[in-house]
């Protein structure tokens, strides 16, 4: 029996798909070459389309329809069978990954035996690592607070009251009970020194949230590392130098450091700190002449704000400014993770996939 060319393109494509490649990987490879060979823009079943015009009117819409549903056919297919293939390569690789602990190495070795690959701390969890070794070294301890937070913590007793214009800078979302998706982790210098006697040394990595427009360098969900140091007689001279520390530990030794003054009403005075840029050595341009790509030609990166704490902000925790003194700094985490990995856009470190850890 001769079959008109649709049949015939069909019977020859199931004959072809009933067989298997050897393996999984090849399997995929052949699926999507039959995909290409039957779907693609040059393929069999376009081809098929280019006979309508010598089909007659009453033939021509039939035709069409017909080779429609055969696309549909075959492309179903092809998706089925590329999930066995996926599944069957998944499949081989757990296998292949397969740890027999009674094994000894040498053995396992000997077998040529694949063991499976070693996970890998994310970045960002890396530097939480160092930020936690490092202060704690200090004599800092490791605070937390809520996520969701009242919005006297999180604004007023940190003197930002309601009608003040900077509060708008942390505008942001409430719950239907009033309280905030903390827009910073400061809310714990004020959790700390309401539970804590002074003298208190703290830091308080943890998530913040803002209503952002998200880009390359915002995100409306993100980390910072806070840290608070309270006792008689702390002076700026202690932040300098325990900031300078720690920016050295971060980016090397011989990275210079330079303080700015800057408005933040929980601090008096306010600073932010720049450091010089660890890719330029502070130039702004690389070895070629061009501009440097991480400073972006302004050889300094701004690295920590921080400051003296507002004697306001003192009184507000029951703690008398005229006796105690206090330094804090509140930094982003993940912005510090970008340029000490020289990662160009926040998003990837949030994007799940494993080849950016594993290149790192
Ligand atoms: N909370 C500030 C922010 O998120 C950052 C900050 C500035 C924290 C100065 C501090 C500080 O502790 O002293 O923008």
């Amino acid at each position: 029996m001769s079959l008109d060319p649709i049949s015939q393109l069909l019977a020859d494509f199931q004959a072809e798909a009933a067989a298997t490649a050897a393996s999984p990987a090849e399997e995929l490879l052949r699926v999507e070459a039959l995909r290409v060979r039957l779907l693609g823009k040059k393929g069999e079943v376009t081809a098929l389309l280019r006979q309508l015009g010598q089909l007659s009117a009453e033939e021509r819409p039939v035709f069409g329809q017909r080779v429609n549903t055969l696309k549909e056919q075959i492309g179903e297919q092809l998706d089925a069978l590329r999930s066995a293939a996926q599944l069957a390569a998944e499949q081989a690789e757990l296998e292949a990954g397969w740890l027999d602990p009674t094994l000894s190495t040498a053995a396992a070795g000997a077998l040529a035996v694949n063991l499976p690959a070693r996970g890998q701390k994310h970045p960002i969890t890396r530097l939480l690592d160092i930020v936690i070794e490092h202060f704690t070294g200090l004599g800092f301890e490791v605070a937390s607070g809520p996520e969701i937070e009242d919005t006297w913590h999180n604004f007023d007793a940190l003197n930002i009251p309601d009608n003040h214009p900077a509060r708008d800078v942390w505008d942001t979302f409430y719950t239907t009970k009033g309280e905030v998706p903390r827009t910073h982790t400061s809310s714990v210098q004020i959790r700390t020194m309401l539970s804590q006697k002074p003298p208190i040394r703290v830091i308080s990595p943890g998530k913040c949230f803002r209503n952002e427009t998200i880009d390359a360098t915002h995100l409306a969900a993100f980390n910072q590392c806070e840290g608070l140091y309270v006792d008689r007689g702390v002076t700026l001279g202690h932040l300098k130098a325990t900031l300078e520390g720690w920016v050295q530990r971060l980016f090397g030794p011989e990275v210079k450091v330079r303080f700015r003054p800057a408005f933040y009403p929980f601090v008096e005075p306010g600073l932010d700190l720049d450091a010089q840029c660890f890719l330029c050595g502070g130039g702004g341009h690389l070895a070629g002449g061009a501009t440097c790509t991480v400073c972006r030609g302004k050889g300094w990166l701004e690295v920590i704000p921080c400051g003296m704490v507002h004697p306001n902000v003192l009184r507000n925790c029951g703690i008398d400014p005229d006796e105690w003194s206090a330094f804090a700094f509140g930094m982003g985490f993940d912005r510090l993770v970008m340029l000490q990995n020289g990662i160009d856009d926040l998003r990837r470190l949030y994007s799940g996939r494993l080849d950016l850890v594993r290149q790192l």
